[in-house]
């Protein structure tokens, strides 16, 4: 607690003249002004995400010029696009960003992307040189296993292009060139706000290195439109934020999670188990929905909830049938599935809507139901979200 002075009294007489000054003591706690209202920085950083959105492409989506202004990298774009391969390593959900940006990359660009653990790229023998380009993500900048790829992959002649969030950082200042997220102080343990600055600015260089190779003028236009749009579109899921309290209170007494996702949508359902475990300590597993018969099927029954995203694509007829290969085994079901979709809800036991939206699009709408389920269902259960157990918000050694 931090207190802003003391009341102090005092009575002064300059002539005839009697001033009277009183100074208040205001009990006010810093910590409660930096959370701006909200109960938990990570609410508060789930809430700021359309503003940080606009932050993270101010000036780069360049919709008047029909193209991607990216400075940090502008020198070095020749020797992305020339790339003969382009490995990503990063650890937790800043991994769980690097898969998206395998998606995006090998669909706009059509170059070939491995995204490794960092931590599992250090102690291989990893075949990487100077025709590959490494491009390493963290929000801290300061990741022990991340740092030691980044040198690794140096060490052997690749080029390292960082994604970071921290200005100054270690990563940031040992890459050769890079792109930062902009996503402004993340204080939750629990990263939210700067995973999705992290998915845009991977959308975004995908989009510079497909330019006037991979993509025509017109089919950048319309990626470029649709990050235009984004900040309007995540504020209409965070209007539903009361629906999605109300499912977290039928659900926060489980002992185990079950997410699915196929596509664009795999890496999110890892990341909405991710962000369960980290602050509910309740079990969960992200699955490619796919995979669900190569295994996890054998889990499921009433005690199993199944979070599947479920939004209108290629693969929507598919995941309608994993959701009734759940309900035919006596699981419930919380799907996330595009907004309109009434076949979903007779199927599902429960559904958060969100906005329809590109393929390449939806992790950035479909995660953010689920930051607020695992919230909701880790504050239900008591737990302090801001300052999981045993977890930092920066891990610093190996
Ligand atoms: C995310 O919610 C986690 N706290 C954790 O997985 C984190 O993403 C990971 O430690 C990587 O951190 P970095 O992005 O700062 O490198």
């Amino acid at each position: 607690m931090v207190h802003f002075g003391q009341y102090i009294h005092t009575v002064k007489s300059i002539g005839n003249i009697v001033c009277e000054k009183g100074l208040t003591e205001l009990d006010f706690d810093l910590e409660e002004i930096e959370k701006a209202g909200f109960e938990h920085f990570m609410l508060k950083e789930i809430f700021e995400q359309p503003e940080v959105m606009q932050d993270v492409m101010r000036g780069r989506v360049r919709l008047d010029e029909g193209r991607i202004q990216l400075g940090g990298i502008a020198d070095q774009l020749e020797r992305l696009r020339d790339a003969k391969r382009i490995v990503i390593c990063a650890c937790g959900t800043s991994w769980h960003a690097g898969l998206i940006g395998e998606y995006l990359i090998e669909e706009f660009a059509r170059i070939p992307v491995e995204v490794d653990y960092a931590s599992e790229f250090r102690y291989r023998s990893p075949i990487v040189g100077p025709d590959d380009v490494m491009i390493v993500i963290s929000q801290s900048g300061e990741t022990a296993d991340t740092l030691a790829a980044l040198r690794l992959a140096k060490e052997k002649g690749a080029m390292v292009v960082g994604i970071c969030n921290v200005v100054g950082s270690t990563i940031a200042r040992e890459t050769d060139c890079g792109m930062y997220t902009h996503a402004g102080p993340e204080i939750g343990v629990a990263s939210t706000k700067a995973f999705t600055a992290q998915v845009i600015v991977l959308t975004m260089l995908a989009l510079a290195l497909s330019k006037d190779r991979t993509m025509t003028d017109g089919e950048v236009m319309d990626a470029l439109r649709c990050l235009n749009d984004l900040p309007e579109r995540v504020k209409r899921i965070l209007d539903y934020n009361g629906e999605i309290q109300s499912i977290a209170e039928e659900y926060k007494d489980a002992r185990n999670f079950l997410y699915l996702g196929r596509g664009y949508n795999f890496p999110v359902a890892l990341e909405g188990a991710l962000k369960l475990k980290e602050i509910s300590y309740i079990h969960a597993e992200g699955y490619p929905a796919a995979e669900m018969k190569h295994g996890p099927i054998a889990l499921i029954d009433e005690e199993m909830p199944v979070v599947v995203i479920a939004p209108k694509d290629d693969t929507y007829q598919k995941v309608l049938s994993n959701i009734q290969e759940v309900k035919a085994r006596g699981g419930r079901v919380i799907a996330i599935a595009t907004e309109g979709d009434e076949e979903i809800r007779e199927l599902a036991d429960h559904v958060m809507y969100v906005p329809e939206g590109k393929a390449f699009m939806m992790p950035l709408l479909t995660v953010i139901p689920l930051q607020l389920l695992s919230y909701y269902i880790a504050t239900l259960r008591g737990c302090d979200v801001d300052r999981p157990r045993n977890l930092a918000k920066s891990v610093t050694v190996e």
